[in-house]
């Protein structure tokens, strides 16, 4: 791989949710660096998650995306990795059982550290400073100077990503992804949860066919795939600065592959058509998200998808709907329809985290897990009822025991969230809310087979 003619016509395009570097010259060293410096993820890998995402396109497969809204450099640990890691697997296995088909595990990590901000300068104590963009670009420390956007976080940021990425490919290859101990990690929103019975009886059923396959010699001994799994990575790739420099001319096929993660997407924020992301998408020929909010249109939506996936290759994009539990019955259908007129090939995902963020009663930013579960129910119902498939799901969630989003089997509220409200962005559900989840939607999973 080398990182000849590095993808930079982004830079003749408005752009939108970018820092201002006050020193370029260092900015220039930087990109150099890292443009030197190895890819974090192969090309082979990449056309692999795409080869998987063309099966979920075409209902063979699902998709579970999901980590922290934004990494950060202070809780950078080996246990948070491993937690969030074991949440993802966890997660992972019920939907697999219930839905009767592979999963591919995306994390959100190993590069989600830039977010777009609602306004580039913000009050605090009466000083105005810029507004944090995440750890790759300022520091989230209310001091004007620490606000500065200071291109060296970008190195840090790659560090901490190959660093990551090490342990995680160690946790996957290494014998913690064994299914059997998967399964037993975590039960405890079980013992809270007025649904307990269904919850065990269905974990009952997961063991009994774990012992069933070891009766018929199918162990983690003699099975890889019951040992072993494969995870991928995903960031938003909105700091194109970084991206262009760790994007790398595959030697096999000539093409050119953004190694800064396997897949990556394009916000809510900075998806209009004649701006730089877009443009940069146009040079990779990774498999790419892109964020769809209530307010698109079905023009806007296929002249977004003919511009991200020109060719109609299955596998390449993926739509992360994104519409807030009381919108998603409206505007869905409609969207829907109109992809299946024209015949595009995606993968539709939901993200039920960004249309359901809501203000508590004490200030803090929250959502109702009520909310989220909601909206994946109408995700569900929506595609079923309209005859398309629902591939994926997409979550802010960790595997710390955190109070951030409200409700759920141990009914968190508005009170309870300054308990362990860790977030450096958005609210995040916690490993007990991930996994009832699961288990709430696994008779939606199972109608859309
Ligand atoms: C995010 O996924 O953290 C995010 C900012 O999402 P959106 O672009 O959908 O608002
Ligand atoms: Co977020």
């Amino acid at each position: 791989m080398n990182s000849e003619s590095k993808p930079s016509s982004w830079r003749n395009f408005p752009i939108k949710q970018q820092p201002v570097y006050p020193d370029l010259q260092r900015l220039e060293q930087v990109e150099q660096q890292l443009c030197n410096y190895p890819p974090l993820v192969f090309a082979q890998e990449i056309r692999d998650l795409k080869q998987h995402l063309a099966e979920v396109s075409a209902g063979r497969g699902l998709l579970l995306q999901g980590g922290d809204c934004a990494e950060s450099f202070a809780d950078f640990h080996a246990n948070r990795i491993r937690d969030n890691f074991k949440v993802l697997l966890q997660m992972a296995v019920v939907l697999t059982f219930a839905g009767r088909r592979p999963v591919t595990k995306i994390a959100r990590t190993a590069g989600q550290f830039a977010k777009p901000r609602s306004a580039d300068f913000e009050e605090v104590d009466g000083v105005t400073m810029p507004s944090y963009r995440g750890d790759i670009i300022n520091s989230a420390e209310a001091d004007p100077q620490a606000r500065i956007p200071d291109p060296t976080r970008m190195l840090d940021a790659y560090h901490q990503s190959a660093s990551t990425l090490n342990l995680l490919r160690a946790f996957a290859q290494g014998g913690l992804a064994d299914l059997h101990q998967v399964h037993g990690w975590n039960m405890s929103f079980v013992e809270a949860s007025p649904s307990r019975e269904r919850y065990q009886d269905m974990s009952d059923r997961i063991e009994d066919a774990l012992h069933f396959m070891e009766v018929c010699g199918i162990t983690s001994q003699t099975a890889p795939s019951i040992r072993e799994t494969q995870l991928f990575t995903s960031h938003e790739a909105l700091l194109l600065n970084y991206e262009e420099a760790l994007s790398r001319i595959d030697s096999f096929t000539g093409k050119r592959y953004n190694c800064s993660a396997h897949f990556v997407w394009i916000g809510e924020r900075t998806r209009q058509l004649d701006h730089a992301h877009i443009e940069f998408f146009k040079q990779i020929e990774n498999p790419v998200g892109v964020k769809i909010g209530p307010t698109i249109s079905d023009d806007e939506l296929i002249r977004l998808i003919d511009a991200l996936n020109p060719d109609n290759e299955a596998g390449r994009l993926t739509l992360i709907t994104r519409m807030g539990a009381d919108k998603i019955a409206e505007i869905l259908p409609g969207l829907i329809r109109r992809v299946q007129k024209e015949g595009r090939n995606v993968v539709w995902s939901s993200d039920p985290m960004h249309g359901n963020t809501v203000k508590a009663s004490n200030g803090y930013k929250t959502r109702q897990f009520d909310d989220i579960l909601r909206e994946l129910r109408q995700f569900f119902a929506v595609h079923q009822a309209e005859g398309s498939y629902p591939g994926g799901i997409h979550l802010e969630m960790t595997g710390e025991h955190v109070t951030e989003c409200t409700g759920g089997a141990y009914q968190i509220s508005d009170s309870d969230l300054s308990t362990r409200y860790l977030t450096r962005c958005d609210p995040r559900l916690n490993a007990d809310q991930v996994l009832e989840l699961a288990y709430l939607i696994t008779d939606s999973l199972k109608k859309s087979v």
